[in-house]
């Protein structure tokens, strides 16, 4: 068999359709080229003609979609001479940053709500050696200090309120289309902050739009002359489908929610950054937004893992959890083409996933053969 070329990442692998030149210095851990992974056994179970795939994000080298902007990202600030990156997070932005900073050589700073993040998220952060500032407060209310510092100290947003952040995103994008042949007929994504139901839209407009046109209107770049433009299928694009959490659902509610709170940590969000792009995707792409309790989240994030042995955190099972219902109902016909985001990886959340298996098969035997066989027998 004749040898591959090495995967280095998504900004060489896309490097036309990003801004990039040839003298940038390019900060990469190989995050992109995830598996897209079609589901047997739910749809079987659903009793419909669909066919669900899901983009595991969760393999990401952080471990969720964030590496895929925080390249971007922090090639950037490098590139313009930023010694330091902040962000605000409810966890996977912030390992993310962390990461891609300890890379660089560079410092991070990361706001997160205290008490509020999954353990693996707070380890990363720890272990990558950002600064980690907790606050007694949440996400929201650390995002609006992040951007009011950023204006009093030498530091660089890289939340997604920066453009380059939905810029390394939408390659996502880019591969399901590049491995389907086309782009899927609905795309579902968990929404917290927005920008990445944003950055995919971005991505399947681009790669379906003939270059210099304008390709949406969700895109800070798009001056009506998209330099980006330009995919191997014309006229292909998604409806864009976003799932909340019921108790941080400002999408759903139409306005900003005060108290955000769901076990889906992280998208507790009550005032998303990117409000009016998201709205404007929903429009473009014919899509909606829907919520689901956390229970039925935790329901999908097992249901996926028990059925399909594919593990993903509370949030991302939002998406697998809608979908389902929407499959049903109907909502989504049969004969559809489903693209799923499993944005983060399910060891993110271990104290979370170990709850709600109170029930599970786990037995303490004594350490002898006897009590071995027994266990077994008393299965089978
Ligand atoms: N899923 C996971 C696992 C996330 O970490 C996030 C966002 C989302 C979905 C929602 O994506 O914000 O682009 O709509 N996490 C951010 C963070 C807020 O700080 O890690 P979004």
């Amino acid at each position: 068999m004749p040898f591959r070329e090495r995967y280095t990442g998504l900004i060489n692998r896309y490097r036309d359709h990003l801004p990039v030149s040839d003298d940038t210095r390019i900060i990469s851990l190989g995050e992109g080229n995830t598996p897209l992974i079609r589901l047997k056994n739910i749809p079987q179970m659903l009793g419909k003609d669909v066919d669900i795939y899901v983009k595991y994000e969760g393999l990401n080298p952080t471990g969720s979609f964030k590496d895929r902007g925080m390249t971007m990202a922090v090639t950037k600030a490098v590139e313009e001479g930023s010694n330091a990156i902040i962000c605000a997070s409810t966890g996977n932005t912030s390992a993310a940053a962390a990461a891609y900073a300890a890379r660089a050589g560079i410092t991070a700073f990361v706001l997160i709500p205290e008490g509020k993040i999954a353990m693996g998220k707070l380890a990363q952060a720890m272990m990558y050696g950002a600064v980690t500032i907790q606050i007694r407060g949440n996400f929201d209310e650390g995002m609006e200090l992040v951007k009011q510092v950023a204006e009093q100290a030498p530091v660089t947003i890289v939340n997604s309120v920066n453009p380059y952040r939905l810029q390394g995103q939408k390659t996502a994008a880019f591969e399901i289309v590049e491995e389907l042949g086309r782009a899927p007929d609905y795309h579902c994504l968990p929404v917290g902050n927005a920008g990445n139901i944003t950055a995919h839209w971005i991505g399947y407009c681009e790669y379906s739009a003939q270059k210099g046109t304008r390709v949406t209107e969700s895109c800070a770049f798009c001056d009506g002359n998209c330099r980006y433009a330009g995919g191997p299928v014309i006229g292909s694009r998604p409806v864009m489908i976003g799932y909340q959490a019921a108790g941080s659902a400002p999408f759903v509610r139409g306005e900003a929610v005060k108290n955000p709170d769901t076990v889906a940590t992280a998208i507790r969000i009550g005032n998303p950054q990117s409000w009016d792009r998201a709205w404007k995707v929903k429009e473009e792409s014919g899509g909606w937004f829907d919520e689901l309790s956390d229970a039925d989240i935790l329901a999908a994030q097992k249901l996926l893992a028990q059925r399909e042995g594919i593990f993903c955190e509370p949030a991302s099972a939002a998406s697998i959890g809608g979908v389902m219902r929407d499959v049903q109902s109907g909502r989504i016909p049969e004969g559809s083409t489903i693209v799923c985001t499993l944005t983060g990886n399910g060891l993110k959340d271990p104290d979370t996933a170990i709850k709600q298996c109170g029930d599970s098969r786990m037995v303490t035997i004594d350490a002898n053969l006897a009590s071995v066989k027994d266990a077994i027998l008393g299965i089978l």
